[in-house]
């Protein structure tokens, strides 16, 4: 069985991104990012409607955190530590399996300068050299052609679609499913 430990909460960096915890300071930038229609579109899922929601999803991802089940990091510019440009992290992981579902969104200003793709590749070797996952399955809604852009140019392979296996909002979405096996 998997066995993590997120505590001291580890730090990383790339070239132009740190990557650190949240905190109740964040609660501007998460608010503006998950109640950001373009940001959420193909999420499918309720944006939040007041800051109160995103301290409540910060103490949440914090509890997650805290009992070693899930791992969400801030985005930040390294230039820039203080203010959250987006969210990466992994849920659902399932420890008897060594696998997790990657989820991650950047606020608009940021998209197509290559951020997410460099936060991607860093994640993903913590996530099979640290986290010792063996496997990453990534999400998403098959409208949702830059998220499937970065998965493939990430090494993802595209393995099941599944039909209308998603409620929200009135409707039953698709899924497409992709993953990512350590070599
Ligand atoms: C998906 C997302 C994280 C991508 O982040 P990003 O930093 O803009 O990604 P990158 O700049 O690293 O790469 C984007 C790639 O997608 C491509 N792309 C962007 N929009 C696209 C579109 N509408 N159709 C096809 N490809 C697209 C870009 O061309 C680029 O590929 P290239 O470098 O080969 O040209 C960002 O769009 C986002 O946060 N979206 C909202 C939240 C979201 O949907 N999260 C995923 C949920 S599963």
């Amino acid at each position: 069985m998997l066995e993590l430990t997120f505590q001291p909460f580890p730090v990383l960096t790339t070239e132009r991104l740190l990557f650190r915890e949240l905190l109740p300071t964040d609660s501007d930038q998460v608010y503006k990012l998950r109640s950001n229609p373009t940001a959420m579109q193909f999420l499918d899922k309720a944006p939040l409607t007041s800051k109160e929601e995103a301290l409540d999803l910060i103490s949440k991802i914090k509890n997650g955190v805290e009992t070693n089940d899930c791992i969400t990091w801030a985005i930040a510019l390294k230039e820039e530590p203080d203010i959250l440009i987006g969210t990466i992290g992994y849920w659902r992981i399932v420890k008897e399996h060594y696998r997790a579902e990657i989820g991650y969104m950047l606020l608009p200003q940021y998209f197509n300068k290559g951020y997410m793709t460099e936060a991607i590749n860093k994640l993903n070797d913590y996530a099979f050299n640290e986290m010792n996952l063996h496997s990453i399955e990534a999400n998403i809604n098959p409208a949702n052609a830059a998220s499937e852009a970065i998965l493939l140019k990430t090494g993802f392979i595209k393995e099941a679609y599944f039909k209308e296996n998603y409620y929200y909002n009135g409707a039953f979405i698709d899924s497409v499913i992709f993953s990512l096996v350590k070599k």
